[in-house]
């Protein structure tokens, strides 16, 4: 996984076949590897109403393109984390002259070191995958939640290809069902949902298309890898949400929603 990512955002400093490609799936180049284009991050500022003065947390922000369009549009102090060195060291380098409202660190999702009651939001978007213990993760995720404060999750859940459909639990499919929504619950977090999989299913159609068409420039600068990775996971979301097997939702849970 480590390899891969690394040389993802390798990649990415020269790939221009990638640039296109995120402008026209995600409407910004923001070197996305997860599922949120703009609107949902239009969503993601609309629900959380993120302002000036606020301390945001950006668990897996990669070369930190989008915790850097965050604070540009919210004013906040965005802070961002990886375990990929070059991203983090990608979003410093970029940053400089933004370094009072951003900062970026290294840091494992498995293995977080967080200052205690330090955010106003801590946003994971499709990163609470790499947690080995979503139980665990959420529960330092809280522990660095300033009173009041929440925690943002875009998150997808639903069948991998090589999971025979009989093995899938589709029961657990609905929001309040998941195993994210499972880890929220026993971590005395209540949570609102968006659902988000109609845009999800479009995104994916979209990434074929504009993928199929960039081909030639992917393969004239010997970047192949990056369009198989993104085809493969087009496809599988594609198909499992047209099965009824893929469900992707936003959710959003307050600390002072604690229950115990
Ligand atoms: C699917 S990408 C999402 C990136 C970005 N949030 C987005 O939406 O485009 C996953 C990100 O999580 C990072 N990551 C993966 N495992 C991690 C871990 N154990 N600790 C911290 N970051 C991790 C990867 O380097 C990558 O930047």
């Amino acid at each position: 996984m480590k390899d891969f990512y690394d040389a993802f955002y390798r990649a990415l400093e020269h790939s221009r076949a990638y640039h296109v490609f995120c402008e026209r799936v995600y409407g910004k180049d923001l070197g996305q590897h997860g599922f949120a284009d703009v609107e949902q991050l239009e969503l993601l500022l609309q629900v959380t109403q993120l302002r000036l003065g606020q301390s945001v947390l950006d668990l897996g922000c990669g070369d930190g393109r989008i915790a850097e369009y965050l604070a540009d549009r919210s004013a906040a102090h965005v802070s961002g984390l990886d375990f990929i060195p070059l991203a983090v060291q990608q979003a410093q380098q970029r940053t400089t002259a933004k370094a009072e409202r951003l900062n970026f660190q290294v840091g494992d999702i498995n293995h977080l070191a967080l200052p205690p009651a330090a955010f106003n939001l801590i946003l994971s978007i499709d990163t609470i995958y790499f947690s080995e213990d979503y139980t665990a993760t959420l529960a330092a995720l809280k522990a660095s939640l300033k009173p009041g404060g929440q925690v943002a999750i875009f998150y997808s859940y639903g069948r991998e290809p090589w999971v025979p459909v009989e093995q899938f639990p589709k029961d657990r499919l609905p929001a309040d069902k998941t195993p994210l929504a499972e880890a929220l619950w026993s971590n005395g977090l209540a949570f609102q949902n968006w659902n988000l999989t109609a845009q999800d299913h479009a995104l994916a159609l979209r990434r074929k298309v504009v993928l199929e068409e960039l081909k030639p420039v992917f393969e004239a600068e010997q970047t192949m890898f990056l369009y198989e990775n993104r085809l493969g996971d087009s496809e599988g979301i594609r198909q499992a949400i047209e099965d009824g097997l893929h469900a992707r939702y936003l959710y959003l849970a307050k600390e002072n929603s604690l229950s115990t």
